[in-house]
Parts: structure tokens; sequence; C-alpha cells
């Protein structure tokens, strides 16, 4: 049995090198813990110390949108008393997964776009706009890709999508021109209490509004009293599974939590990169179909 712990990833695909920065995070999620601190507080402590890195796609490190230029993000937080708050399509704020905490404490659960920004400021959070050096060369990738033509380097939903006809940007198409990774983590702390946040710059490449698993409840991330769950991948398809709340359903009817974690993975098509971590009183585990960056730290009752 687990009194406390805490498990978190920087996203499917994310290199295994980069593991340093999860350390870094679950030693402050842990540091949280550890002082008798609350699950939520630390799953976002170590939410912002990934969001914070700049090497993986949320906060910081977030992918640019097809026109080179915009960055929306989102992010969730949910515990196991069933509060949450999410964001959806936010831009210009450093931390989405702070601003995520803020919903949680208001009467809404999701908010989006031009509305998430201004409900920001008025929370102090500052405007913030730096894409990384990582988001500038990732998008120039797509866009070479994409001006040159070479579709099969792109996921199978974009070959036969007609992106000019559909481009939404200010810029026009003309002027323009795969990875996909998300952070999360998910704890347990000494009361019991169950909770998850996570983060991301969304799945490239992408258009101008478009919203993935990360901010929906049951599909990015899930929190009950049976265990607290958080997905990476292609959030397309991670909505169609409503894969957190797949898993959480499988460990509450009493599946392991590392079998649990594997059977939403292994039913995933294979080309479809995805990745799973997920805590209850009972185990933590990972599980992802490519290279990922976790880290965990639990204390044994
Ligand atoms: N899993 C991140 C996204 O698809 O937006």
């Amino acid at each position: 049995m687990i009194r406390y712990g805490i498990v978190v990833h920087g996203g499917v695909g994310s290199p295994i090198a980069w593991k340093d920065g999860c350390v870094q995070a679950v030693r402050r999620g842990m540091g949280i813990l550890e002082r008798g601190g609350n699950a939520v507080d630390a799953a976002v402590e170590s939410a912002v110390t990934l969001e914070d890195d700049g090497r993986y796609n949320a906060g910081s490190g977030s992918y640019l949108r097809l026109d080179g230029a915009t960055i929306e993000m989102d992010a969730s937080v949910m515990d196991s008393c069933g509060e949450l708050g999410s964001v959806a399509a936010i831009q210009r704020v450093r931390n989405p997964v702070l601003v995520a905490r803020e919903v949680m404490k208001s009467p809404h659960v999701l908010m989006c776009g031009e509305g998430a920004v201004k409900f920001a400021r008025r929370c102090g959070f500052s405007d913030y706009y730096q894409p990384s050096s990582r988001a500038r060369e990732h998008y120039e990738t797509i866009r070479q890709a994409l001006s040159g033509g070479r579709f099969e380097e792109m996921r199978q939903a974009w070959k036969d999508f007609d992106l000019k006809r559909h481009w939404n940007f200010p810029v026009p198409y003309e002027s323009v021109f795969a990875g996909c990774d998300t952070i999360g983590a998910v704890a347990l702390d000494p009361a019991g209490v169950l909770a998850t946040a996570c983060s991301t710059g969304g799945a490239s490449p992408m258009l101008h509004g478009r919203v993935g698993d990360t901010p929906l409840v049951g599909c990015g991330f899930y929190a009950g009293p049976a265990a607290a769950v958080a997905t990476t991948g292609i959030g397309e398809e991670i909505i169609r599974r409503m894969l957190a709340r797949a898993v959480y359903d499988w460990i509450a009817q009493g599946e392991e939590v590392h079998r649990a974690c594997e059977r939403a993975v292994g039913g995933m098509p294979p080309e479809v990169p995805v990745g799973v971590i997920a805590v209850s009183r009972r185990g933590a585990a990972t599980a992802a179909s490519r290279d990922m960056a976790v880290w965990s730290d639990l204390s044994d009752a």
C-alpha cells in the first residue's frame, strides 16, 4: 500500500534523456507531500516545474500553431473529491495549469479562448509570450514538410485534409509554410486524496482553435476515490476513447494499476503514440507506446 507519492511524465515521445526534468518535478511535488501538503498542491507544483522547463510541450515549451506565431495551450486539475478546473486554447500565460487551478475555485469547470485569457488577467497572471527555440525548430520541420508536400511525414488524419481551404489564421496561407506531448502529474497525499494536473501546447500540426484531450474530463485526466489518471498522446484519439475514465474504471473494478495502464496503451492502434500514468492507494504505474520521460517517488504505508 502507498501512503503518499507522486508520478509524473514529460509526454509520450519525450526522450528518456529528459528524465532529469521529471526528477526535479517529482522532488518539488514530493516536498509538498512530505510537509503534509495536499495532493492538488503537489500535482500542480510538479506540473508547473515541467511547464517552466522549456523542453516539454507545455507552458514555456509549447508548440506553435500552423501560422508559426500562435500558441494555444490546454491544462487541467482534478481531485478525488470531485473538484475540477480546466482551460482550453488559452494564450499568453506562463502557467496554464495555475489558471486551471483558479477555474477549479470558480463556479465553472472549463474556460476557453479569449474569456480564459481575460479570466487569467483578473486572477493576476501577466502577459507571457516566449516561444522556445525547440518550438520554433519543430514548427520549421512541419512547415517544410507541408510546403514540400511531404504529407507522408504527417499523421494519417492530415493526409487527405484540405488545409488551404480550412486555413483559419489571420495571416494568409501562402505566407506560412510530429511529434506530440503533454506533461502530467498524479499524486496521492497522506490524507488519501488523489489528484491529477496536466498541461500541453497541443498536438502538432494544429489549426487555430483546436482543443485536445488535456482539458476534457475523462479524456486527458480523471481523479476519483479509486485512482488519479493522466494521459498523453494524440488528443483526438484519446477523446474518442475517453481514455482516462476508461483506465479509472478498470482500476475501480479491481484491475491492477499497471495492467490498466498497459491495457490502455495496448488498445490504441500502433501508429498512434499514447502514454498513461496512474496512482492509487494500491500502486502506481506508467505505460507508453513510445519513449516517455517519467519519474515517481512513493512512500509506503
Ligand atoms: N495530448 C495533447 C493533445 O492532443 O492536445
